[in-house]
């Protein structure tokens, strides 16, 4: 019960000769809140792709609660997960992305109930219990019915925030939740993760919202080129960088 959620030592990934991630080193310990940044193409995106194994890691170690990312262990063998098993531990972990990627043709309390009842086998009435509570949760009760189509930007990302929700992860992972969102629906969404933080969820988030990442962050990390360059108290990191690619980076997304 001790082992961190997250732990990446040495992870490296390359995409044909291309290295994207050269060597990261990561903790998140149970119920932090990290927050990932860095320039385009620095791997920030490969890096939450490969926790919940959508990438496979070419190099290093990469753990999630204790146990290697698309491995099982026996003694000192590691066997290489089959892909229910892998469907199986990332049920555990939520994600949500950049565009909010609803079934188009579900409503927002579809959406939500989906994975539990097709993939959970939880039970229709149960889940649809469950998916209000979620929508009130990210202040939506009264939208359930709704199809994305018929909801704002804002909207849809918090109905993906709830349907990521709705299988109970012990981790989430943002992928830039709000920078596809007008600037007017931003906070609506950034509440919702700030109240998730502050019931305990461990969530990994990849944002340039400087301004959410020192104020909920436990640490910020900065990426550069597939490498750590910088990682701390965000009141430190975000504010009085020791590292001078940090500070230009800074300068240009303040
Ligand atoms: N499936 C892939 N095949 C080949 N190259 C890839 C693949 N996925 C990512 N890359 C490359 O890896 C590098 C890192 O991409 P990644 O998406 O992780 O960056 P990022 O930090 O998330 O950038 P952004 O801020 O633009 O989202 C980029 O050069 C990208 O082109
Ligand atoms: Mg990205």
């Amino acid at each position: 019960m001790t082992a961190a959620m997250v732990r990446a030592e040495g992870v490296r990934k390359h995409f044909g000769g291309l290295e994207v991630l050269k060597g990261i080193d990561l903790t998140v310990e149970r119920g932090q809140v990290c927050c990932l940044l860095g320039p385009s193409g620095s791997g920030k995106s490969t890096f939450l792709r490969c926790i919940n194994h959508l990438e496979k890691v070419d190099g290093g170690r990469l753990t999630v609660d204790g146990e290697l990312v698309g491995y099982r262990q026996h003694g000192t063998k590691l066997h290489e997960l089959r892909e229910r098993e892998v469907a199986q531990r990332r049920r555990d972990i939520g994600m949500v992305f950049q565009r909010f990627n609803l079934f188009p043709h579900m409503t927002a309390l579809q959406n939500v109930m989906e994975a539990p009842v097709k993939v959970g086998a939880v039970p229709r009435n149960e889940a649809h219990e469950r998916a209000q509570q979620l929508l009130a949760q990210v202040g939506l009760a009264d939208r359930g019915h709704h199809y994305p189509a018929e909801l704002s930007g804002g909207q849809q990302q918090r109905v993906a925030i709830a349907r990521a929700l709705a299988m109970q992860p012990k981790l989430m992972l943002f992928d830039e939740p709000t920078s596809a969102l007008d600037p007017e629906l931003v906070g609506d969404v950034l509440d919702v993760m700030r109240q998730l933080a502050a019931d305990g969820m461990t969530m990994v988030v990849v944002t340039h919202e400087i301004g959410f990442a020192r104020e909920v962050g436990d640490t910020a990390v900065f990426m550069d080129d597939g490498v750590v360059v910088e990682a701390g108290d965000p009141r430190r990191v975000l504010v009085d960088p020791e590292q001078d690619r940090t500070r230009a980076f800074l300068s240009k997304v303040l």
